[in-house]
């Protein structure tokens, strides 16, 4: 069988990422996967405790009104605006269908999330690429913002995509500089706030206010990150009434299974679960910060708003080193902005999955390993 031109353009140019799937890791201790440690709520275990036979054969509601109208409460936004589908990453991939052509251009500031570029050279895109600078800690500075927008101007950009706090770095974009590059081109801004939600980053600082006030913006979610249930497959396009209902044309039938639906209109309710949570990471996050800077070989990139950073060593690959030790980390020498720069993304996991971490650090350190 042959490929289509742009399936075969994107099989040449296809990158590897630092994500592991499957069972080969099976032992070690995973602090590669983005996803953090919840427990279940009492309501969901309830819940699923109780599921029966005609949950498994019913067909889902398409429209997913019960958990657009959780959504709707828990997010403070109507759920006219929401549209769900079958992980956040459905929405990367849909949103350059979209509103793509061949050869249009998209914007990435780089290091971020592997998919926003992978998603524009699947449908023949072009990326432009900014990148953010260690010196910098990672932030994208006015500098930047006005040279996307500039850039965007001159070609006819499409989409620019944002990442608030941005995975791998943790680092976040203010609401000034994403209003801006709204306001100042005509090209749709994706915002992915998939670690918003574990984050310091408070309910003003979201770019949710946006949607309802400019056409070319769109907030993304996902019941990964906010509640770590990566393999119930929900994720959320917050935007205007317009664009969801595209997104809500578009998306294939029956995305989202109506189990999916009842756990995550579960847990959207348990707003006093999910702070608590939330408040847990969070303190998590700060106790595995200060031992890594008590360790004087390893060093951290950037401060972060959230439950992800990247660390890496004076000497010798962190990565390496971590997994001759059965700890399994995300390698990020090999994403772009940050290529061979020795960086390794740690996932904040549980306090005795952490304490293991730390104390592999200082053997390490002590060059005792
Ligand atoms: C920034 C970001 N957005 C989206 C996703 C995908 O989330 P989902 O599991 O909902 O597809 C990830 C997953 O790692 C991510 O890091």
């Amino acid at each position: 069988m042959k490929l289509s031109n742009i399936a075969q353009n994107w099989t040449r140019n296809k990158k590897n990422t630092y994500v592991k799937g499957g069972n080969d890791f099976d032992g070690f201790l995973r602090l590669d996967i983005g996803e953090p440690w919840f427990p279940l709520t009492p309501d969901l275990e309830r819940t699923l405790g109780n599921l029966s036979v005609d949950d498994f054969k019913k067909r889902p509601d398409i429209h997913c009104l019960k958990l657009r109208n959780a959504a709707s409460k828990f997010w403070n936004v109507p759920a006219e605006n929401i549209v769900v589908a079958n992980g956040s990453d459905q929405f990367i991939w849909l949103l350059p269908r979209l509103f793509m052509n061949p050869a249009d251009n998209a914007i990435v500031i780089n290091p971020t999330f592997f998919l926003f570029s992978e998603s524009v050279t699947r449908v023949a895109g072009k990326v432009i690429s900014f990148t953010t600078s260690l010196s910098n800690k990672f932030e994208a500075t006015e500098q930047i913002i006005s040279d996307v927008i500039n850039t965007a101007n001159q070609n006819s950009v499409k989409i620019i995509w944002l990442c608030n706090p941005n995975n791998p770095t943790g680092s976040a974009i203010s609401l000034d500089k994403i209003l801006k590059i709204v306001k100042n081109t005509s090209a749709l801004v994706i915002v992915d706030e998939a670690f918003f939600d574990i984050s310091d980053l408070t309910t003003s600082e979201s770019a949710l206010s946006l949607v309802n006030k400019h056409t070319n913006i769109v907030v993304l979610k996902t019941m990964s990150k906010t509640f770590g249930l990566n393999n119930v497959r929900v994720g959320f396009t917050i935007a205007n009434k317009e664009l969801t209902k595209i997104l809500e044309d578009w998306k294939l039938p029956f995305e989202v299974s109506h189990i999916a639906q009842e756990v995550g209109s579960v847990v959207l309710n348990d707003v006093v679960h999910w702070r608590k949570m939330k408040q847990a990471l969070l303190t998590e996050r700060d106790w595995v910060i200060n031992k890594i800077r008590e360790i004087k070989s390893i060093e951290l990139a950037s401060p972060t708003k959230t439950t992800i950073f990247l660390i890496r060593k004076n000497e010798g690959d962190i990565f390496k080193l971590l997994l001759n030790k059965n700890i399994l980390v995300s390698n990020f020498n090999i994403c772009k902005g940050i290529e061979d720069m020795g960086f390794a993304r740690i996932t904040v996991k549980s306090r005795a999955e952490n304490t293991k971490l730390i104390s592999v650090l200082k053997k390490i350190d002590d060059c005792v390993i």
